[in-house]
């Protein structure tokens, strides 16, 4: 336009010697701007101003005045432009032209530095142009505001018409304030502009059509407008996991999808495998918003195990586009990092280079890739992680090596997988290694003339231990020489008379402990309210029912904690029923007395059945655990009812 108007001024240049007379056309009954020196004047100081005169008698305005001055202190800027229009401060409004605004205008600048220069203007009236009228191909006149909803590909006409007779009106369209279209003249007294737009694309989104018709160079020009309105499919449905498609079990992720360029906004649905994720389900938040050309979903998942390989789609919904499926898809990888399952702390006893091997135990998904062992003094060995056969998430890492001067204090073990480095280390103890440290051993009479004795295990040295019994006459001759792995023994045919000793220790491949010797005949006799009545008791009884008496309630408490231990072991063992690999490749069940309960089948010494907890599957909340003191073969009570004690735990 301001091109068109441009071309208008210079056509209608009069030259004159010391001022140029400018004819501009002005519309009757609207609003006509008039510029001064083509809108591009510019003051040179704080003194200079601009001087409207009209007829070279009356003054009209001038600028800059008290309103300007608040609104602007910069002189240099009297164009102010809000969005597609400016406004210059330095032109004349006039305000409804009528009749009697016609004439010559004289704008005055007055340079501080320079003579001042006139610029004048001859304001012609004519009559408003026609109201332009907007039609579609069929020749409907559209009267909303808006044009559409088109789809892609389709074609559109525009057609625009203006009543007018005027010769110099003009009649064009423009789109989004470019011009592209001028009308030629139809018919007498009809001007017409069309615009033809094939192969509609995205581009025609609320696009903003325009038609408008002048004919004068300083009033505004008359229009009518149409924006387009589309449907259109997304351009691209996303979900946005940052490269990064690994969820940790169980903990709560924020998920994007974006979908861009869907008209009218797309609903947008989530399904994880074959379910719907629904908003009220557990776990699942979901939050929307919609931006212009963006409509972005948030879902906040927290994925289970289950969920792992699963794909997760975002799927976006046109109800316009009813047959197409626009979606994005995801496979999730749902895991966590390694647990250590090696429970107790074990204690290692190591030998300078002697060959250890030790062996960490830990639940991850998905598989480590390393486990890493660290010593006291920092130094760090890596190796390589073994599936433990039978489980779906046990992973298993072994270190042989030999160990130095300074490997004594905390060894730990930690596995790493993709989502991370174990947390809690599995730790271990290094301790120098030797022979086993003596049994504490307690010595039960048993019925008839039989010799029990309970070895609990000290600490083996780094290696298996063996518990040896031996039991020696007065005159040195062996009575016994009997070893077990359980610690637990059982003496027939005890005989009372002599002068017994009783020598327990340990012993593993690197040596043998110290010895833990039971003076037999030390023991005192027991008051005889345990042997039956018919029966007078027989006198080589009494030392040992005297240990019985002494013992027994040693025993059961130590019978009672083995009791304790082992319900807590099988509790335990409820939910983590499984072997784990030891440090000597043997297999090893928590706590060891379990193990060795069934070690003692396979010992041909009829080793000690006394402590068994019953009851241990009751429903009582306290389970029971029943000690049976010196009654050996009779699990029935009314077949040993004089020594027979119940220990409730
Ligand atoms: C329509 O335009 C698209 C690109 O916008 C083009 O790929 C397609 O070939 C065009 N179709 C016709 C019929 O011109
Ligand atoms: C919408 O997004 C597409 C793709 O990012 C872009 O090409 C287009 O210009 C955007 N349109 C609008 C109106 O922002
Ligand atoms: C008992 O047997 C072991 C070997 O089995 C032997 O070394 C030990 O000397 C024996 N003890 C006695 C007192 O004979
Ligand atoms: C039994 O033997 C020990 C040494 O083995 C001895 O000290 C004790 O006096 C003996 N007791 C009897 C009653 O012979």
């Amino acid at each position: 336009m301001l091109v068109i108007v441009v071309i208008l001024f210079s056509l209608k240049y009069i030259s004159t010697i010391d001022t140029e007379m400018v004819v501009l056309r002005a519309v009757r009954g609207r609003d006509a701007r008039l510029p001064c020196g083509q809108g591009r004047v510019f003051l040179d100081g704080p003194d200079s101003y601009v001087l409207w005169l009209k007829n070279d008698r009356d003054f009209l305005y001038r600028f800059p005045n008290d309103d300007t001055e608040r609104r602007s202190i910069n002189h240099d800027q009297f164009t102010t432009c809000d969005g597609a229009s400016c406004r210059d401060d330095t032109s004349l409004l006039l305000k409804r032209v009528g009749e009697e605004d016609g004439g010559v205008y004289r704008c005055r600048v007055h340079y501080q530095a320079s003579p001042s220069v006139d610029y004048v203007i001859d304001v012609r009236l004519v009559d408003s142009p026609g109201t332009p009228r907007i039609y579609d191909e069929r020749g409907e006149e559209i009267k909303r505001a808006y044009f559409g909803p088109l789809s892609l590909g389709s074609d559109f006409t525009l057609v625009c018409e203006v009543d007018d007779e005027q010769p110099d009106t003009l009649v064009y369209w423009r789109r989004n304030n470019e011009v592209i279209e001028r009308a030629h003249s139809a018919h007498a007294g009809v001007l017409r502009a069309e615009v033809r737009v094939l192969n509609v694309s995205r581009a025609e989104l609320d696009a903003h059509y325009e038609c408008l018709a002048q004919n004068a160079d300083v009033t505004e020009p008359l229009s009518a407008s149409v924006v387009v309105k589309m449907y259109l499919p997304p351009q691209k449905v996303e979900i946005r996991l940052n490269n990064n498609l690994d969820f940790e079990a169980g903990q709560p992720r924020v998920v994007d999808c974006v979908v861009v360029g869907c008209v009218p906004p797309p609903t947008i649905s989530w399904h994880l495998g074959d379910t719907l994720l629904r908003p009220s389900a557990h776990k699942v938040f979901l939050y929307e918003f919609h931006d212009g050309n963006y409509t972005v979903s948030s879902l906040t998942l927290a994925p289970s195990l289950r969920d792992s390989k699963h794909s997760l789609v975002c799927r976006a919904h046109n109800s316009h586009f009813d047959n197409v499926i626009f979606e994005d898809k995801v496979t999730l990888n749902v895991g966590y990092r390694p647990i250590c399952l090696t429970r107790r702390e074990e204690t290692l006893g190591v030998v300078q280079r002697e060959a250890e091997t030790v062996t960490c135990v830990v639940d991850a998904a998905p598989e480590p890739l390393q486990f890493s062992w660290t010593f006291a003094d920092s130094r760090t060995l890596y190796t390589s992680v073994k599936k433990v056969a039978g489980h779906e998430h046990r992973y298993s890492s072994t270190l042989t090596w030999l160990p130095r001067a300074g490997d004594v204090g905390a060894l730990l073990c930690r596995a790493t997988n993709p989502f991370g480095e174990q947390k809690r280390p599995c730790s271990y103890t290094l301790a120098p290694g030797g022979p086993p440290q003596p049994p504490d051993c307690v010595v039960l009479r048993a019925y008839p003339d039989t010799l029990r004795v309970q070895c609990k295990k000290g600490w083996d040295g780094g290696r298996h231990q063996i518990i040896h019994l031996e039991v020696v006459s007065a005159d040195g001759a062996v009575v016994y020489n009997v070893s077990d792995t359980a610690g637990h023994f059982q003496l027939p045919d005890v005989d009372e008379d002599r002068n017994l000793t009783a020598v327990a220790y340990a012993s593993n491949a690197r040596g043998r402990s110290e010895l833990n010797t039971i003076h037999l005949h030390t023991l005192k006799p027991l008051v005889a309210s345990v042997v039956t009545e018919d029966t007078p008791p027989r006198p080589w009884t009494r030392w040992l029912e005297a240990a019985a008496g002494s013992l027994a309630v040693a025993a059961a408490v130590a019978a009672t904690a083995l009791c304790i231990r082992a319900l807590k072991a099988r509790r335990e063992n409820v939910e983590n029923p499984d072997l784990v690999p030891r440090s000597d490749g043997s297999f090893h069940r928590e706590p060891d007395f379990a193990r060795e309960e069934r070690v003692l089948g396979t010992t041909n010494i009829t080793v000690n059945q006394l402590a068994a907890c019953q009851n241990q599957y009751s429903a009582s909340p306290v389970p029971s655990c029943r000690v049976l003191v010196g009654c050996a073969h009779a699990p029935a009570p009314e077949s040993c009812p004089a020594t027979q004690h119940s220990y409730y735990v």
